[in-house]
């Protein structure tokens, strides 16, 4: 207390207080490198415990006709402080934004989608068709397209199957809307395409009609759903001679130089005469050109791939075709089967499942 007595001058400390103050904050303020930092500072200068507001407490002590001045003083420099604390978080801000835009770009894109490892290809069965359709296109063929959903006398009637007919049964398929007279149904068989070209096109043609078809069919080697093609031709004296051929021409360029074809008599409404046709096994092929027998051609050394016959003249002339003048072939295959024969495949179902695993292996 005695040295308080001696320089007992509370208004001159407050002054010197004051002046050290205001000599360092800015210097303080600049030293700060982050916005964190320069807050922090702040906060010991004008913070509830900081230096000024300690300062501002001694005023009490001062003589009380100084007290306004010096008020006054703190009241400035708590402002100059504030301004070059607001000042200070400018700059260090716009430092910051400065850095972003120089700093290397952010990446707003995704990264690439990479292709499959070996870069995808077509499944088997359009690999089958694409084949075969080029080989009846190097024949003088042309694809005609047909629909999915038929008309049931496209599908059968016109086709010669007669109404109810059990030979329909071979077909049983699935029915869609549509009134008596004109039911609608999922075609059976891509022979529909028979009818739509010989009802619009008039003789000569050579078309062939790949397509999906429907049966209610379901097991190892049938599905509901699967692939036909069909391959017709109309022109005058066309003769069976011709039919085997073009199938002696699509076996060897399918399944081989070599590949023996036999033509075995079968019934289909739409043909007379008609006829299955088998090729050489393929599993049990030996060097010289004969067949051992295996189980996949039950022991026969022979294995059935189509239908095929001579276009029936009620076919023509439910078509507006002169049977007199016009005659022509027609066969029919399944893409399926000439897949699993041609890939050795156990069990059509595999084509459906989608399985990479097995997919990737052709
Ligand atoms: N449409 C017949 C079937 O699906 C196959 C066939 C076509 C038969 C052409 C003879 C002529 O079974």
């Amino acid at each position: 207390m005695a040295a308080q007595t001696e320089h007992a001058d509370p208004a001159a400390d407050i002054d010197r207080a004051l002046t050290n103050l205001r000599e360092g904050f800015s210097a303080r303020f600049r030293a700060a490198a982050t916005e964190q930092a320069l807050r922090d500072e702040n906060a010991k200068i004008l913070g509830k415990k900081g230096e000024l507001t300690a300062i501002l407490k001694e005023l009490g002590k001062a003589p009380a006709d100084q007290r306004k001045k010096i008020g006054e003083r703190v009241n400035a420099l708590k402002q100059e402080v504030e301004a070059g604390f607001e000042a200070c978080l400018r700059d260090l801000r716009k430092k910051a934004r400065a850095a972003e835009l120089d700093a290397p770009p952010f990446d707003l894109t995704l990264p690439e989608r990479l292709p499959l490892a070996d870069g995808g290809h077509r499944h088997p069965i359009s690999l089958v068709r694409e084949d075969v359709v080029n080989v009846f296109r190097q024949l003088g063929f042309a694809v005609f397209d047909g629909p999915e959903v038929e008309h049931e006398e496209n599908n059968f009637g016109h086709l010669g199957y007669p109404p109810d007919h059990p030979a329909t049964d071979m077909q049983d398929t699935f029915w869609t809307t549509g009134e008596a007279g004109n039911k609608l149904l999922l075609r059976s068989h891509t022979s529909n395409v028979q009818i739509r070209a010989m009802k619009s096109v008039k003789p000569p043609m050579a078309f062939i009609a790949p397509g999906t078809v429907y049966r209610r069919d379901d097991d190892a080697t049938h599905s509901p759903m699967f692939h036909q093609i069909e391959a017709f031709l109309v022109d005058e004296n066309v003769t069976l001679a011709h039919l085997k051929g073009v199938l002696a021409e699509f076996a060897e360029r399918i399944y081989g130089p070599g590949t023996p074809v036999r033509l075995r008599p079968s019934y289909f409404p739409f043909v007379e005469p008609g006829a299955e046709v088998d090729i050489g096994c393929v599993f049990c092929k030996r060097a010289d050109g004969t067949r051992a027998g295996c189980s996949l051609c039950k022991h026969t050394g022979w294995i059935e791939i189509l239908g095929c016959g001579m276009i029936h003249p009620v076919v023509f002339e439910n078509c507006g075709i002169d049977p007199e003048r016009w005659s022509g072939f027609a066969l029919g295959m399944g893409l399926e089967r000439i897949a699993l024969l041609r890939y050795g495949i156990p069990n059509i179902k595999l084509l459906f499942e989608n399985d990479p695993r097995f997919l990737a292996q052709f």
